[in-house]
């Protein structure tokens, strides 16, 4: 090859590489090529498994008993239940899920009876049979607070045994843990509907 031959060719090559570039440039610079290049984003948490939910409780009527309750899913299974409940007359309240998310009467009779999605009678937590809403009493210092830290071994956030979208119901008096269909446990002094929480 001769000199002006390879210079030829040298241009050639040149042109070349520009119009490469020029077709690369002109690809990422369009922002309907650029934003199909991206990576999708990570999916909300919210499709992911629930792993916590909230109950934010309000007083009946002319009452002043409010807290929260907190559900987390436990290691081992069942649900983690945790809160603090302000208000109450010192001693022992009857403390359950009930069937319906719906504190809107003024007695809160709207949240229905004991969330019993398994047809058993009432009971005590520990008891061979009882509700799945059967979560037995809470104690109420002289303060008139009480502490919550009970775990819920058959408790879930799916299937027919989950809390969510049920409420949380406080009673005026101690749950005996064996009259049906409620245990006596008198009036309903708090209520909150158990919704998803953010996951931690
Ligand atoms: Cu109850
Ligand atoms: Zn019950």
């Amino acid at each position: 090859m001769n000199r002006a031959a390879s210079s030829v060719v040298a241009v050639f090559a040149l042109g070349l590489a520009a119009f490469g570039a020029s077709a690369l440039l002109g690809q990422t610079a369009s922002p309907a090529a650029g934003a199909k290049l991206a990576p999708p984003p990570p999916p909300p948490a919210a499709t992911g498994p629930v792993t916590r939910a909230a109950a934010q409780l309000r007083p009946a009527k002319d009452g002043k008993v409010e807290g929260t309750v907190n559900f987390t899913a436990a290691p081992g299974g069942g649900v983690h239940v945790t809160g603090k409940i302000t208000g109450l007359a010192p001693g022992t309240h009857g403390f359950h899920v009930h069937e319906f998310g719906d504190c809107s009467a003024a007695d809160f009779a709207s949240a229905g009876g004991h969330f019993n999605p398994t047809g058993q009678p009432h009971g005590a937590p520990k008891d061979a049979t009882h509700h799945a809403g059967d979560f037995g009493n809470i104690e109420a210092g002289a303060d008139g607070t009480a502490t919550i830290d009970y775990t819920d071994a058959g408790g879930s956030f799916d299937g027919r045994r989950s809390v969510l979208g049920r409420a949380v119901v406080v009673h005026a008096n101690a749950d005996d843990l064996k009259t049906q269909p409620s245990g006596n446990a008198g009036g309903r002094v708090a209520c909150g509907v158990v919704g998803v929480a953010k996951p931690e």
